[in-house]
């Protein structure tokens, strides 16, 4: 403390604002969206009425859904001209790279976005129009890595089956999605869809306070959950079982690795701020990859791994002191790959998941008037110094 500034390194116990949409307890992992819990979520809803939720503040009447469901399906192209952008992506290149591109390119196709003083109506047209192109441009990213022509969307099915069918179908022959992906899928995007303030979030928020449309705020959320520490640790964790399992599967070896201060290998998927218990999320993912992986008849042998993996980390003294629990990102890649994504596309995955909770709490942020974040800090740089010309230094 010096003067009138507290340091506090990644807001660990800074509350950055006051929120109505998501709690937590992370002593006794518990997370609801507007005073739901997401056990009940996860098992009743669907990520559409959960989008509504979170972003208006109460499950949709059927009359309420049926029209939001009707508008997302009005504005689910996207501009023709922005295919020039998916050309120019080298075909190799990372997912969240080419989706927080495209997503801030939104704002130059669709500029009504750009006024910070939106009628409701305008502002709500925002919102689904990205919604709506957000899962068209997910999938053609998808379709843009194998070299596929895209898949455009259609009319007749809801939000998840559509963009389902925009990712694994083909333009040669009608593909029939799996009821069973269906349901997984909107269960993975609801366990997604919010987590108060976290990195992405409070990124979403802070770009918004200055006054930046929504589109824009939206992409630096995504630049911002790419990182292997936040969203990225989907992606990281598959990996890591990839590496562990390719090492003989001596999961005892890489628990200890994982604990040497020497040594910058860490468990993914394991550890998190806030949950110092069990993540309400994890246990329900990890259900489901039994049920999914049972239906869909497929065996991997990465599951083993990551439950022998989360059976050693959780009897052992460092982690147990350390309350270090697997996070929604340890068994939900397992689901991911058995649905038959690639692994890079994991993490855009999540932020198709988090996007309604993103908008949810830019549109707090705005209708609560907050300010521009601006953050001081303590400053322990050099003192006062007179400039000493070139040939003297
Ligand atoms: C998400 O915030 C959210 O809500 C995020 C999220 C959401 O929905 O938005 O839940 C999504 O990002 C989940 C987290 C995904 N990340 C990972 O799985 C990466 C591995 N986890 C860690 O890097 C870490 O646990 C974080 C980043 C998740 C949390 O970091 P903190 O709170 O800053 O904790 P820390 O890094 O200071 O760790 C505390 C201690 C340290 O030891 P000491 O320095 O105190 O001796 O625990 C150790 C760390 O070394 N530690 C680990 C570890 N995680 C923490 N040691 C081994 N393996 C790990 N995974």
């Amino acid at each position: 403390q010096t003067g009138f500034v507290t340091l506090d390194s990644g807001f660990k116990n800074t509350g950055a604002t006051k929120s109505a949409i998501t709690f937590l307890d992370g002593e006794k992992g518990i997370l609801k969206y507007r005073g739901y819990s997401i056990e009940q979520l996860a098992e009743k809803s669907t990520f559409l009425e959960v989008a509504y939720l979170l972003i208006y503040g109460n499950l949709p009447t059927q009359s309420q859904i049926d029209d939001f469901q009707h508008q997302i399906s009005r504005h689910t192209l996207v501009h023709e001209d922005m295919k020039k952008f998916f050309d120019g992506f080298p075909s190799k290149s990372h997912p969240m790279g080419q989706l927080s591109s495209l997503i801030c390119s939104l704002s130059s196709f669709y500029p009504e976005c750009l006024d910070p003083h939106q009628t409701k109506e305008e502002f709500d047209l925002t919102i689904i129009k990205l919604l709506a192109k957000m899962a068209t441009i997910v999938s053609w990213i998808y379709k843009k890595s194998l070299g596929h022509p895209v898949i455009y969307p259609k009319n007749k099915y809801d939000y998840v089956t559509n963009f389902l069918h925009m990712t694994f179908g083909q333009r040669t022959e009608d593909v029939e999605i799996d009821e069973v992906v269906v349901n997984a899928m909107n269960k993975l995007l609801i366990l997604h869809a919010d987590h108060e303030q976290n990195c992405s979030t409070s990124t979403v928020r802070i770009v918004g306070s200055s006054d930046c449309n929504l589109y824009a705020s939206i992409s630096a959320g995504i630049s911002a959950l790419w990182g292997p520490l936040h969203g990225g640790a989907n992606q990281a964790v598959i990996e890591m079982l990839e590496k562990i399992k390719n090492d003989g599967g001596d999961v005892d070896k890489w628990v200890n690795k994982a604990k040497d201060k020497n040594d910058s290998f860490r468990l993914m998927g394991f550890g998190h701020r806030v949950y110092k218990n069990f993540d309400p999320r994890a246990k329900i993912i990890k259900k489901a990859c039994d049920d999914i992986l049972t239906k869909l008849g497929i065996n991997d042998p990465v599951l083993g791994i990551a439950k022998k993996l989360e059976e050693v980390a959780l009897s052992d003294p460092y982690f147990v002191d350390k309350k270090l629990y697997p996070n929604v990102d340890f068994y939900s890649g397992i689901i991911y790959r058995a649905l038959g994504f690639p692994t890079e596309m994991f993490t855009v995955l999540f932020a198709l998941g988090r996007l309604p909770g993103w908008i949810a709490q830019w549109k707090e942020m705005r209708e609560n008037k907050e300010p521009i974040g601006r953050p001081r800090q303590i400053y322990v740089g050099e003192n006062d110094r007179d400039i000493v010309p070139i040939e003297k230094r």
